[in-house]
């Protein structure tokens, strides 16, 4: 589904994106293989037409949402994060994100597009839990999620082939602060459930 309202940070700003974003910058993004070196699009050869069906593709998604990521002060197309496996049961889902622009890489704004969209997918998503998985050696992005208030919750051995070796991924996870009262014990919790 496409964003149901742009999300607005100090210097980033979220809002959904269209066909006309599958050119140039973003295309050259996944051509380049220090970008995709921890995500699974290094595994599709995307073309412009390749990358447009999947913008529309996930726009018509009833389980997830795609951002494109902007700089507030120029309106510069910098990246993506996105929300996906959005299951309205469980009121959880994933997230993933790409900055493309390396230039702004180890400056923050990591930090600040994962905090964003996670209090876009607890606010006008309603949701639980957020979860996110990444290579155990990516350090820039378990750190950007440990930085946006997310905890470790398990290691996946061997979880993932890099092209030389087989990684484990780091699950990390964020509940939805506002549902989750720390007053009550954990016993005395489970007893009035
Ligand atoms: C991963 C990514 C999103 C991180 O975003 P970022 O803006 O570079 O990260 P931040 O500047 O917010 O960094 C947050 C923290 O992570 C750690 N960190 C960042 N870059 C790091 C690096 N290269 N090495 C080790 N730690 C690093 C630091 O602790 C940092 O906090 P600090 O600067 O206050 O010390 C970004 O680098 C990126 O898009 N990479 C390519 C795609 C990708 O790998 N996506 C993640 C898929 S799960």
């Amino acid at each position: 589904m496409r964003p149901l309202h742009p999300v607005e940070g100090n210097r980033l700003a979220l809002s959904g994106l269209d066909v006309s974003h599958a050119g140039g910058r973003y295309l050259g993004w996944l051509h380049d293989p220090e970008v995709t070196r921890f995500l699974e699009a290094r595994l599709v050869d995307y073309d412009l037409d390749r990358l447009s069906a999947y913008i529309r593709a996930e726009n018509e998604r009833s389980d997830a949402v795609l951002f494109g990521m902007f700089l507030r002060q120029s309106g510069q197309f910098v990246g993506t994060i996105k929300l996906s496996n959005i299951r309205t049961t469980h009121r959880s889902c994933n997230i993933a994100l790409m900055i493309g622009d390396k230039a702004l890489w180890g400056r923050g704004y990591g930090t600040e597009a994962i905090a964003l969209a996670s209090g876009y997918a607890f606010d006008a998503l309603n949701l639980h839990k957020i979860l996110a998985g990444c290579y155990a050696n990516n350090l820039a992005s378990a750190g950007a999620f440990l930085k946006a208030g997310y905890g470790v919750e398990g290691r996946l051995t061997d979880d993932r082939w890099d092209g030389h070796r087989f990684v484990d991924c780091i699950l990390l996870g964020k509940l939805n602060p506002s549902e989750t009262d720390l007053s009550v014990a954990p016993n005395s919790r489970k007893e009035t459930e």
